[in-house]
């Protein structure tokens, strides 16, 4: 299943990711520029910040509040659509999935 992930700058990249993969641990497995995920999916970092795509966000769901706690601590501005990229997880439904980058996460 795809996941599009779009650099702050605009340059989007494609992967494949595995049904269950994290969209942090897609990004990490394929070297995208722009995810850290220093904690390992752990919810102790906010260096997997992503905004999800405005088209894509009914189907990935809002952030629960231990996220919106955690993103206090993250290095972009949070907007209404910003998530935790450890928290998603992939399915058939998340096929296509468009994530955009914040400009820094450290
Ligand atoms: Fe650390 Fe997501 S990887 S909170």
């Amino acid at each position: 299943m795809k996941i599009t992930y779009v650099a702050a700058d605009g340059g989007p990249t494609e992967v494949d990711a595995r049904n269950g993969d994290s969209v942090m641990q897609a990004a990490l497995t394929h070297d995208v520029d722009g995810i850290v995920g220093e904690c390992g999916g752990s919810m102790m970092c906010a260096t997997c910040h992503c905004y999800v795509d405005e088209a894509w966000i009914d189907r990935v769901g809002h952030r629960s509040e231990d996220e919106s706690e955690l993103l206090e601590c993250a290095a972009s501005e949070v907007r209404p659509n910003s998530r935790l990229s450890c928290q998603i997880k992939m399915s058939a439904e998340l096929d296509g999935l468009i994530v955009h980058l914040p400009e820094a996460q450290i």
